[in-house]
C-alpha cells in the first residue's frame, strides 16, 4: 500500500483499553510514514491523554486517526471528541496543575506543548481536540 492510501482509523472510546488502542494505531501510522521515534512517543503520548481524558469526563467519545501527508511533508491528524459536558473554563484546564479530579493536570498543557498544532473547541454539548504532527519530507 502507498503511504497516501492508508486508511484513516476511526477508534471508538468506550473503556480504558480503547486508550491503549488509539495509542497503538497513532505510533503504528507515525511509524508507518517514516516519523522517528522520538516522534512516535510524542503523539502516542498526546492520543493516549486525550482518550483518557474523554473516559474519565465524558464517559465516551470517538479518536479518529488520519495520514495528511503531502508532496513536501509527513502529517499525521488526530481528532478526538466527545459528547459529555464539556470544559467550563478552558484557559484554566490549559493550565498546568489545573485539574478538577485530583489528577495531576497535565494532560492537556503537556499536550499541546507535544504537537505542532492544538486546537481545542468545548462547549456544554461536547468537547473536540484536533492535534498535527508535521515533518518536511
Ligand atoms: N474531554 C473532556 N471533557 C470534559 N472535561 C475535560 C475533558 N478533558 C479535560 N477536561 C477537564 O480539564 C481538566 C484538565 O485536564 P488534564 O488532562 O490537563 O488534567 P487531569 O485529567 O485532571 O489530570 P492528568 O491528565 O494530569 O491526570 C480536567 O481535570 C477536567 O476537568
Ligand atoms: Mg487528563
Amino acid at each position: 500500500m502507498r503511504m497516501s492510501e492508508l486508511p484513516p482509523a476511526q477508534i471508538p472510546l468506550h473503556e480504558t483499553a480503547d486508550v491503549v488502542t488509539a495509542r497503538r494505531a497513532a505510533r503504528e501510522l507515525c511509524e508507518q510514514l517514516g516519523f522517528g521515534k522520538a516522534d512516535q512517543t510524542r503523539l502516542a503520548t498526546a492520543v493516549s491523554e486525550l482518550t483518557r481524558n474523554v473516559i474519565q469526563y465524558a464517559n465516551h467519545g470517538e479518536c479518529v486517526i488520519e495520514n495528511r501527508s503531502t508532496a513536501t511533508h509527513r502529517c499525521i491528524w488526530v481528532q478526538v471528541r466527545d459528547q459529555g459536558a464539556g470544559i467550563a473554563n478552558l484557559e484554566q484546564a490549559l493550565t498546568d496543575g489545573y485539574s478538577t479530579s485530583g489528577g495531576l493536570g497535565a494532560g492537556l498543557p503537556g499536550t499541546r506543548r507535544l504537537v505542532d498544532q492544538f486546537h481545542i473547541e468545548s462547549t456544554p454539548q461536547g468537547t473536540c481536540i484536533t492535534i498535527v504532527l508535521t515533518k518536511p519530507l
